[in-house]
């Protein structure tokens, strides 16, 4: 990883640095929102708050920026056999992002806000690789599919449900991607099943910066213990 001094704590808690953060972070959003026009017809950019966070511990509709998906898929390889969810799908960038680069497989995204799921509803409705599922992802059946993307949908107490959860339904092998994960993500480590691949920070590209300080992804992969 080049610039490692972008992620210590005295440099982007800097006054002026805090400055340059937060306009690269806007002129960011504004060039993802371009990206969103060009692949979906419609921007992805609005934040959504969450209506569930005391009841179900959702987050809010967040989408993430297109170079973090630059840097979280780069070397990540998908067969056409393979079939992907996107957990807390939100508005959908992450499938818009793989369907624009052509994945091979087929792209689910389930959401559990109604106005988020109807807005990605809409613009998915022109690309056949794409389903949406509106509904609670602790009520689905994952064994379907082969690579799943977290992109923090839930708080810390609903990601470890959502984990056990995860570990009574499946009966085949998983590739996870955990995304957002520097909360939460430690409830995988050591844990029987789980086999970390890589771990990496995400802060800045193209000389701007995408969030307020850096954030961390890890990509797991889970075999199922009776298998
Ligand atoms: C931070 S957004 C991530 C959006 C998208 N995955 C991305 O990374 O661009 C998290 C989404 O998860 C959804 N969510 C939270 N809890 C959920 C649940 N139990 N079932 C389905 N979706 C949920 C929220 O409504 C929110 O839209």
């Amino acid at each position: 990883m080049k610039m490692k001094w972008i992620y210590k704590r005295q440099f982007y808690r800097n006054f002026f640095v805090r400055i340059y953060i937060r306009l690269s972070a806007k002129v960011t959003r504004l060039l993802d929102g371009r990206r969103d026009r060009r692949i979906c017809g419609c921007s992805l950019a609005r934040y959504v708050p969450s209506l569930y966070r005391e009841s179900m511990g959702a987050t809010g509709s967040e989408s993430s920026s297109y170079w973090s998906l630059d840097q979280i898929f780069r070397d990540f390889s998908f067969a056409q056999s393979d079939s992907f969810i996107d957990v807390g799908c939100g508005k959908g960038r992450i499938l818009a992002y793989l369907a624009d680069k052509k994945c091979p497989c087929p792209l689910t995204g389930i959401e559990l806000n109604e106005d988020v799921y109807h807005y990605a509803k809409k613009w998915t409705a022109a690309f056949p690789q794409i389903t949406l599922i509106h509904g609670n992802a602790f009520e689905q059946d994952y064994n379907p599919y082969t690579v799943m993307f977290l992109g923090r949908p839930f708080e810390t107490e609903m990601f470890r449900r959502f984990i056990d959860y995860l570990e009574g339904n499946l009966t085949h092998p998983i590739r996870l991607i955990y995304w957002w994960d520097t909360q939460s993500g430690s409830y995988l480590e050591n844990r029987s099943g789980w086999r970390m691949l890589r771990r990496e920070w995400v802060f800045a590209s193209h000389g701007l910066f995408m969030y307020p300080c850096p954030q961390r992804f890890t990509i797991w992969e889970y075999h199922p213990l009776s298998t």
